[in-house]
């Protein structure tokens, strides 16, 4: 198919080769193929339906369109040529299967608001891809919490051992991490849930189109307020950019764990074969690199929502070429986190947990301390005393007499009774953490 343009009438002179190439975003947004064919069947029936096409004229060409999607989905056309965007090959294939009348297609319409109509229905099913892999994770880290019922490990602050927690509410607190990544998503479609087609370059249209009909057809709950707005906004792809890098920093500090759970200094968890790699040099390595590399990953998603909030930072009113520069980052960083989500559902399925090096974590006694104050506590001495106390005992250096008021109790004491003794709603204890599992399954049903 040849090269058309989608404008020239008023340059004499021919557009730089370096100039072509340097304006092409057909590589990136052909993501949006399928998009734009289904926002041009919605332009074309309702031009049709409000009789500023030919409705015969509206059919002819839908069907154009219909038949295209087909023989895009069989294959048997694929997208290919020189042209500046997506949109510019849709229309040259439509020319050139439907003839001159297919240029009608962009009566009442302009690259500008279709451009952002693309984007936003984009928006929307990556959105859903996103919650799917989200919930596919979610699944993984309850099957895993629930399998691992009785096993426990030392919980850290500042990475220092500091009272023991069953695994599974470890593993749970991940969970909930990303059930607020799901609702994030579901926020983010919301922004996205607003059609723009018929805004036009920045002014709408002189041909009575009627933007709440594209809307609908489109499965759009609203049509846009102010064409000028509906150009230029990109606060949706914002919101989806800061939406993936939260749901990535959920993911990194997830893979953190693993990474220093699986060296030996741990030896809380293994890799499984399927999800580690080796080193070229040193016959004996087997590395954590796939949450490496979510780690690393992470970094580059949170550049593409620096990215875009830089770019829109000095755009005035209305669309401005710059605007071309937003799809790249939201692709890549859409895509970057669906597949993080995917790998660490692979990784965490099936990592082995080495529950006797967790317990045995736990037999420092220091885990102990602060239910030994508690216990100082109840047998009548205040709070002061008590953690002072403790705080001796661990460090052995009680004098006789305080040794036998705290040794006592202390021998009572084992890193389980500890842990079955914190039973109220969202404590580290198996009493509570049954009452989650309970209701994280829920949540995700
Ligand atoms: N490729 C552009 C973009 O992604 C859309 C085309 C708008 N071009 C124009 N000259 N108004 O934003």
């Amino acid at each position: 198919m040849s090269t058309t343009k989608l404008w020239g009438g008023r340059f004499a002179g021919k557009t730089h080769p370096l100039m072509e190439e340097f304006g092409r975003s057909l590589e990136s947004d052909r993501r949006l193929l399928f998009c734009d064919l289904q926002v041009c069947r919605a332009h074309l029936q309702m031009l049709g339906e409000c009789g500023a096409v030919l409705p015969e004229v509206s059919q002819r060409l839908v069907g154009t369109i219909d038949q295209l999607v087909k023989d895009l989905n069989s294959g048997a056309t694929q997208v290919s040529g020189d042209h500046e965007d997506i949109h510019s090959w849709v229309e040259a294939e439509l020319r050139e299967r439907a003839g001159d009348e297919a240029s009608l297609i962009r009566l009442g319409r302009s690259r500008n608001d279709l451009v952002v109509t693309d984007f936003r229905l984009w928006t929307r099913q990556a959105l859903q891809r996103l919650q799917e892999a989200v919930r596919g994770l979610q699944h993984a880290l309850l099957q895993r919490a629930e399998e691992q019922a009785g096993a426990y490990l030392p919980g850290y602050t500042h990475l220092q051992r500091a009272q023991p927690v069953a695994l599974s509410h470890h593993l749970l607190a991940h969970f909930w991490s990303l059930q607020r990544d799901h609702q994030r998503f579901a926020q983010c479609a919301e922004a996205a849930d607003c059609c723009p087609l018929g805004a036009g370059a920045l002014a709408g249209s002189s041909w009575a189109i009627r933007p709440e009909r594209t809307a609908e057809l489109l499965g759009f709950s609203r049509a846009f307020d102010n064409s000028l707005d509906a150009v230029s906004d990109r606060d949706f792809a914002v919101e989806l950019l800061s939406a993936v890098s939260l749901c990535m920093i959920h993911l990194s500090r997830m893979s953190e764990e693993l990474i220093l759970w699986s060296a030996p200094e741990f030896g809380f968890a293994t890799f499984d074969d399927g999800w580690s790699t080796g080193s070229s040099l040193m016959p004996q390595k087997k590395n954590p690199d796939p949450a490496e590399l979510i780690r690393g990953r992470t970094g580059r998603v949170i550049g593409h929502l620096q990215s875009l909030l830089v770019t829109l930072k000095g755009l005035p009113l209305a669309y401005n070429r710059d605007l071309q520069e937003d799809k790249p980052p939201v692709f890549e960083a859409v895509e970057m986190t669906e597949k993080c989500l995917q790998v660490m559902t692979g990784v965490i399925s099936t990592l082995r947990f080495e529950t006797a090096n967790m317990a045995k974590a736990c037999e420092d006694p220091g885990l102990l301390a602060t239910d030994l104050a508690d216990h100082l506590v109840r047998a009548g001495h205040p709070f002061s005393l008590a953690h002072e106390l403790a705080g001796k005992w661990v460090a052995g250096r009680l004098e006789q007499d305080e040794l036998m008021l705290v040794q006592p109790l202390a021998e009572a004491l084992t890193a389980q009774s500890v842990l079955e003794a914190r039973r109220h709603s969202g404590a580290a204890g198996p009493e509570s953490v049954q009452l989650q599992l309970d209701k994280a399954r829920r949540s995700i049903q």
